[in-house]
């Protein structure tokens, strides 16, 4: 499946906004529990802005060191953009976010886009041993697909909806 060259992943641009908005379904809303349309279009921008702000001034405001310090990608099925995947600072709880539409779901391409982008992170991150993930345990296909990624659940806690599972994804 990782030989896959038709799915590429790539730092989110502005003009990729209206794409990652449309793909961003109300079926992905639902299991990613992100009810507002509008607070996602909120982050999406956030998000880019203080991508390009860290590029620009190589420089991280401490009031936004955690927003700073991550990298946001698009997912990508030749031109077209699909789903997204971030790996945020260590000072999150799961530093993973990462959603497809659902007519691509079950296909394996989260496995091909991860294994592109935790290259980048731990060389862009040489300090880093590890990245994590939190899951809702009712979420058995973001589950499934973490295992298979190479995660290993290291725990299980209340989370803000439902119990989550605690995963981590060491550094080889
Ligand atoms: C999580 C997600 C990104 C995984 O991407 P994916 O490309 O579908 O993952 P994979 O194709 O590698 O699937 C991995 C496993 O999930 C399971 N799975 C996939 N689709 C499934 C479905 N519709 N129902 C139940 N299990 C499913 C399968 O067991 C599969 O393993 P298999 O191929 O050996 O059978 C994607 O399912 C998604 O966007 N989900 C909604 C948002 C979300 O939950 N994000 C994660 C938050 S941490």
């Amino acid at each position: 499946m990782s030989e896959r060259s038709d799915i590429h992943v790539r730092l989110l641009k502005e003009e990729d906004v209206a794409a990652y908005m449309r793909m961003f379904s109300p079926a992905v809303r639902k299991v990613l529990r992100a009810s507002c349309y509008w607070h996602e279009f909120d982050y999406v921008h956030t998000k880019l802005r203080n991508q390009k702000n860290n590029k620009q001034n190589n420089q991280i405001e401490p009031d936004r060191a955690n927003e700073q310090a991550t990298a946001f990608y698009g997912i990508f099925l030749d031109t077209s953009l699909i789903g997204a995947l971030e790996i945020r600072s260590p000072e999150y709880r799961g530093q993973l976010y990462t959603w497809l539409h659902e007519d691509y779901w079950g296909k394996g391409i989260f496995q091909v886009a991860f294994k592109q982008i935790c290259q980048e992170y731990f060389t862009n991150n040489p300090e880093a041993n590890s990245i994590t993930a939190t899951v809702d345990v009712s979420n058995i296909q973001s589950y499934k697909a973490l295992l298979k990624a190479g995660f290993t659940c290291i725990a299980q806690r209340p989370g803000p909806y439902e119990d989550q599972f605690e995963l981590s994804f060491e550094k080889l």
